[in-house]
Parts: structure tokens; sequence; C-alpha cells
């Protein structure tokens, strides 16, 4: 198996349902409307699946529960060859905002996957765009105070419809001064225009999703020319109905024009994924064999958020 480098999970959109279900019934909380017969995740568009994502969030109730999802979904991971993953984390869904509480939650994570030998985690501590600047604040707060060896950047999830990138942008400079790298989602549901604010209003230096940069030749000759990093998660993209399917899906044209792009599954239960199986219908659209394959991870290797000794085990 080729060896892999995942940028763009959401820690708690990796939670198996049957992980979701058991903390549930542990704790007598009500889930109807979260799953569907069959077991999975129920949603339908973008609006319904944020809904369901923070429903089930609802039983991650404290530092010990995120302590067993690091455990199960760094478990997954490596099931699929991944020996370096990022995964976003909210100080939103793990004590409130709230520094001390946040801290935690964050010793916990940063413990449970410490225990792992086989795979290395960082955390970008995340902002969710639709509950507004001032709460960013409070979450870049939070990463600034963490910043280290384990939170290593800051970003942005959430609702692209809603707002403006700028109006982050407090939050991004607070997180870069703290010494944190940076990425923000953008050009999923916001346009080519989202990802050009990211770009010039925030600096980051890899976009989350970043599809929708294909519509504009101008915006994706700079994102070639400056070596900005695409996180895809085209699996993701295609659920969602960003693109009806995978051949219309605009990875390859982005990669052939030049720019950066790096392969990841955003919420795999949600989106009945895995990275091995993004690779794999990777292969079967647009013919990427394992030399593709293994340049894409070196991209993702070498943009990763870690100290370059680290990188270097990654190359
Ligand atoms: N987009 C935006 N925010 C999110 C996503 C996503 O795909 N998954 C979890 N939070
Ligand atoms: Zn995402």
């Amino acid at each position: 198996m080729i060896p892999k480098v995942e940028l763009h999970l959401h820690i708690e959109g990796a939670a198996p349902p049957a992980f979701i279900r058991g903390l549930a019934q542990e704790k007598g909380v009500n889930l109807d409307g979260v799953f569907s017969e069959d077991g999975s995740y129920r949603f339908e568009g973008f609006t319904q699946f944020l809904r369901v994502y923070e429903a089930a969030c609802t039983v991650l109730t404290g530092p010990e529960e995120f302590a067993r999802l690091t455990t199960a979904v760094l478990e997954r991971s490596m099931e699929q060859g991944v020996i370096y993953t990022e995964a976003f984390l909210s100080p939103d869904f793990c004590g409130g905002g709230d520094v001390g509480a946040w801290r935690e939650y964050m010793h916990a994570m940063r413990e449970a996957a410490s225990r792992q030998p086989d795979i290395e985690m960082r955390g970008i501590v995340t902002c969710i765009r639709h509950f507004g600047p001032e709460q960013a604040k409070t979450a870049a707060l939070c990463a600034a105070e963490t910043a280290g060896d384990f939170i290593t950047g800051f970003g942005m999830g959430g609702d692209e419809t809603q707002g403006t990138q700028g109006d982050f942008a407090y939050s991004f400079d607070m997180a870069r001064e703290a010494g944190l790298r940076l990425t923000t989602h953008a050009g999923e549901w916001g346009g080519a225009e989202s990802v050009w604010q990211a770009v010039r209003d925030l600096g980051v230096e890899r976009v989350g999703h970043g599809v929708q940069a294909i519509d504009d030749p101008a915006l994706v000759d700079h994102l070639a020319e400056r070596g900005i990093v695409l996180e895809v998660c085209p699996g993701s993209n295609v659920a969602l109905g960003v693109y009806p399917d995978w051949r219309s899906h605009p990875i390859e044209k982005l990669r052939e024009r030049g720019v950066k792009v790096t392969v990841s599954t955003d919420d795999p239960p949600f989106f009945h994924t895995t990275l091995g199986a993004e690779y794999d219908l990777l292969g079967h659209h647009f013919g990427w064999e394992d030399e593709i394959i293994r340049e894409v991870n070196i991209t993702a290797a070498n943009a990763a958020f870690c100290d370059d000794a680290t990188r270097e085990t990654l190359l």
C-alpha cells in the first residue's frame, strides 16, 4: 500500500456512526433523525449535513469522548495506509470556546494520538463560519493559547455562503501571530471569489477544497504560481452535490494546470468513503496510477503543518 498523507479531516465528521450511536445509548440521548435505517448518517444537501453533523456532536460531551474518538479515527486511517493526518478540531464542540476546557480536550486528543506509534497526527484548530466572527475569536484564542507541537494550524469550516472570508481576518491574524499555519474552506460553495478572498484577505497557504477556482483561469494561474495547496475532497464534493458526478470533478484539470492538489476525505463515514476509495476512483475516472498517487502524497507531505524532522519521515 502507498503510504498516505491526509491534510483535511474533521475529527467529529470522521466519527463512525456506530461510535456515535454507542455514546448516545450510554448517555440516553435521543438522536432521532440523525441515522438512516441502514445505520448510516442521514442527510440531503449541505445545510442538512451541517445540522446532522452538529446533532451527532451533542454526544461528544467531554475530553474522554474525544480521546476515544481520536483512537477510533486513527485506527481507521491506519487501515487506509495513512501515516500522517491533520485533523480539524473545533473548540466550539470541545467546551464551547472556553480556553481552560479546550486545553483539557486538546491534551486528551494529543495523548490518544501519541499512543498510536504508526501514525502521526497534528491538530488544526477550526472556527465555524456560521457561528460568526465573534465566536471565531474565541476559537482563535484557544488556538493561540495551545499552539505547539500538536496544534500547528488554524482554519475555518462551516457554511461558506455566510459572510466573507475577510470578516474573520482578526482571528486569522491572531493565529498567525501565535505561529500557526493557516488554511480555510473556500471554493467549496462560495465560488472562485471566495478563494480569492481566502488568499488575499486571510493570507492562507492552503485552501480547503478550492475546487471552484477552476471557474476563473486567472485564479488557477495565481494558485499555481504561488504554490498554494488545495486540500481536495472529491468524494465529499460529489456526495454533497458540488459536482454531479466524478467525471465532472475538476481535480485532474487543476493538477494539469500546475495547481498543487492533495487528496483527503473530509468526513469519511458521512460520505461513504475512505482515502483508499478516493484514490481508487481517481484511478478509475482520471487514470491516476501509482506514480501520480506518490507525487500527490509528496505534495501533501511538503504542505503538512509539521516540523521538518517529522516531514523528513514522510518523504
Ligand atoms: N464543509 C464545510 N464545513 C465542514 C465540512 C465541509 O465539508 N465538514 C465539516 N465541516
Ligand atoms: Zn472540510
